[in-house]
């Protein structure tokens, strides 16, 4: 298991109670199903409450319970009713996070006695998030499901900044990759060389713990070594750092500078377009889990 935070392991997930504010109020109402809940595959965005979608605000309102996971900031679970039966499923410092499975069969079990649980997921549910997994068990055990996606940290991370991730004169191509792969998914890797060949800019997810030898088999795959390359530790909130080197120095740096999970690291053309004034303010929140 990587550093940084990728999903799954061993502990049962952790019912934390119930909120103790405000009125409850039922989630919306929801099509025919076989159980009586609809689960909402939620994304949070990359962290700055403000990137909420409205969707997202209105079933996060309105949700009777919660299941949620480390890259959510704290002000989103404070909107939630009073009542809502919360969940945590992610990983806590020293600390396995929660299997898979276990999040799987609480949201199965969660769907037989709500109506409306919200599964809360950071950045985008479809990105790098398990959301693609868990959809099709819900639906697998007659779950009715529906994803609302969300401000995925790939974009948000950089634009925060000033880093625009396509460009018309830098970048009319960009792959958004995993840099930490399970060894048993039963199917090849990334192909580092191959993208080094055919996308224009590369944002990298989870890129950190890998980083030396994907910027190697970068460079074997023919990026020049002065490629333009920027990580964005911890993006849109309190504590956001960034590096923009060249590729060749990028490894070193990372390791000279200390940046840690959670980092965005974004390589190409699109780097040197960077407009540092365009870049928000990070916004002054704490996720459940200190980065
Ligand atoms: C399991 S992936 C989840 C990605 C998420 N579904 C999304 O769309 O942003 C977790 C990785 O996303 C990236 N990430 C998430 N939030 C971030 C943030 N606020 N700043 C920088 N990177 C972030 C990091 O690479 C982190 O290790």
């Amino acid at each position: 298991m990587s550093a940084e935070t990728s999903g799954s392991e061993t502990l049962g997930a952790e019912i934390l109670g119930t909120a103790a504010k405000g009125p409850q109020t039922m989630g919306p109402p929801t099509s025919a199903q076989s159980l009586p809940g609809t689960v909402y595959l939620v994304g949070a965005g990359p962290g700055d409450p403000e990137l909420l979608t409205l969707k997202a605000h209105r079933l996060l309102s309105g949700c009777d319970a919660l299941v949620y996971d480390s890259l959510v900031p704290r002000a989103l679970l404070d909107l939630i009713p009073e009542g809502c039966e919360c969940h945590f499923v992610g990983k806590r410092r020293g600390h396995h996070s929660v299997p898979q499975r276990s999040t799987n069969a609480v949201l199965v079990e969660l769907a037989q006695r709500h109506r409306c649980i919200v599964r809360l997921k950071g950045g985008d549910p479809f990105l790098f998030g398990r959301g693609g997994e868990e959809a099709a068990h819900l639906v697998n055990h007659g779950v009715s499901v529906q994803v609302v996606p969300g401000v995925t940290a790939g974009i948000a991370a950089p634009a925060y900044a000033g880093i625009p991730v396509t460009h018309r004169r830098a970048g009319s191509s960009v792959t958004f990759v995993t840099g930490h792969e399970e060894i048993d998914k039963g199917r090849p890797g990334v192909d580092w060389r191959g993208l080094a060949r055919c996308s224009d800019g590369l944002v990298i997810y989870m890129g950190l713990h890998n980083l030396r030898q994907i910027c190697a088999e970068l460079l074997a795959g023919g990026l020049v070594a002065t490629t333009p390359a920027a990580v964005v530790q911890q993006g849109t909130v309190t504590g956001q750092r960034q590096l923009i080197c060249s590729l060749a120095d990028l490894a070193d740096r990372v390791e000279a500078e200390g940046l840690g999970s959670p980092a965005i690291v974004v390589i190409g053309a699109v780097v040197a377009e960077r407009i540092p004034q365009c870049a928000p303010e990070p916004a002054q929140v704490e996720m459940p889990i200190p980065f």
